[in-house]
């Protein structure tokens, strides 16, 4: 039976973590931000850009909202094997649709007496967007064994119905990132869905070890501990590792953790590192900015990263493991201008600093970067192997 998963906020790399997981073969985008899939065992909880993950109960080609109404009334009680014991929680959602709020609220209360037919109590969620978001999914248990959501989904040629499965948990998500002990907002704070996403660009084998050589609180090192791989973090600052074990300690404590840590304080330029498998970190960024810089501060702190992170990259080249992967976000600047990143000038120049630069099928890997609305450093997202 196919799925269909939502994706996160960022399409592009949500699309590229599960190409590097998976396969591009294996996904297909049936419209902005959903793909489908007949992978049978998608673990959404690993995933950093994909929001909810949905089997497919139906499929209907050339139809109308109309269409969909009549379908969802005559077949709800086989949708969601009516009547079932106690009161029902029903959401639905739209995606992809070009159906206005309106018709969406008028057919949840027609679907309410459909529903009642079948001598069914049920509650539905009023629709105050076509969309339910995972906290209200979570928090009215649509997901438990007395409630449902159902999606209507627009593809190419067809309109797929499909009840979720399971969603992101946010309760975790919020823990792993503010609860942490040590925070920072001087490093940045890296949100622990792109910390998986950077891991799973690098897809490491079961049990191997991923280096993040500028680890500063380590929120790289936690989500590739969850992932049961062993965690190696270095920084320049020895404050930083500190922190690092810190959160590691309190990892610890809430949640199983079984592999390897360990913590070195070493500048990424000439540090030798004890053996890893891949490397996976979000580099030094230059300097944080609240107000856009004038350019010629800018192009200096362009500059000096350049240089550190070039050095960096020469320094660690040969004690890659062939066919290791370094998957790195680097720093861009959004320029309000022309609404492009600046992005750093060893971008053109892997080949001669000993990479290959990895492209993915299904997105342009020139379009990767990590960016919200009125932030003026964003993350550029790369994934390498080492070229010789
Ligand atoms: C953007 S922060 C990374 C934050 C990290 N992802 C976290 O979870 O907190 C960059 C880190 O690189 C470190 N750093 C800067 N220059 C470095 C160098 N030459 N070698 C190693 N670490 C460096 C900084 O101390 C800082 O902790």
């Amino acid at each position: 039976m196919s799925s269909v998963l939502i994706l996160g906020r960022q399409t592009n790399i949500a699309l590229a973590e599960l190409e590097s997981l998976y396969g591009a073969e294996n996904f297909k985008l049936i419209n902005s931000n959903c793909v489908l899939t007949d992978i049978g065992n998608i673990d959404l909880p690993r995933l950093g850009g994909s929001i909810k993950i949905a089997k497919v109960i139906d499929e209907y080609n050339n139809t109308s909202w109309l269409d969909i109404e009549k379908i969802l009334h005559k077949n709800i009680g086989n949708f969601l094997n009516l009547p079932i014991e106690g009161k029902l929680n029903l959401g639905i959602s739209l995606y992809g649709l070009n159906v206005n709020l309106n018709k969406l609220q008028n057919l949840t209360i027609q679907l309410k007496k459909s529903i009642k037919k079948y001598g069914q109590s049920v509650r539905l969620l009023p629709s105050s967007s076509l969309q339910l978001n995972s906290a209200q999914v979570i928090h009215n248990k649509l997901l438990s064994e007395k409630g449902a959501e159902i999606l209507i989904i627009q593809s190419p040629n067809s309109v797929i119905i499909a009840k979720t499965i399971d969603e992101q948990d946010i309760n975790s998500y919020s823990q792993r990132d503010y609860n942490r002990p040590k925070r920072d907002s001087k490093v940045g704070m890296l949100p622990p869905k792109l910390a998986q996403i950077l891991i799973n660009l690098a897809n490491p084998k079961n049990n191997s070890t991923v280096l993040d050589p500028f680890c500063g609180t380590g929120v790289i090192l936690q989500e590739a501990l969850l992932d049961k791989f062993n965690a190696y973090g270095t920084d320049l600052e020895a404050r930083m590792i500190d922190y690092s074990q810190v959160n590691m300690d309190w990892l610890a404590e809430k949640y199983t953790i079984q592999n390897n840590l360990k913590l070195e304080t070493g500048d990424a330029t000439n540090f030798i590192w004890q053996p890893f498998d891949n490397v996976v970190a979000e580099t030094y960024l230059g300097q944080a900015y609240s107000i856009y810089p004038d350019s010629l501060r800018l192009k200096d702190n362009i500059r000096n990263c350049d240089v550190i992170l070039s050095k960096f990259l020469k320094n660690i080249h040969n004690q890659v493991p062939i066919g290791g992967k370094l998957s790195l976000a680097l720093p861009a600047w959004y320029d309000r201008d022309t609404k492009k990143f600046l992005t750093l000038p060893l971008i053109d120049h892997f080949p001669e600093l000993g990479y290959n630069r990895l492209s993915f099928s299904i997105v342009n890997s020139d379009d990767l970067f990590y960016h919200r609305e009125g932030q003026i450093v964003a993350r550029q997202l790369i994934l390498l192997t080492r070229n010789k």
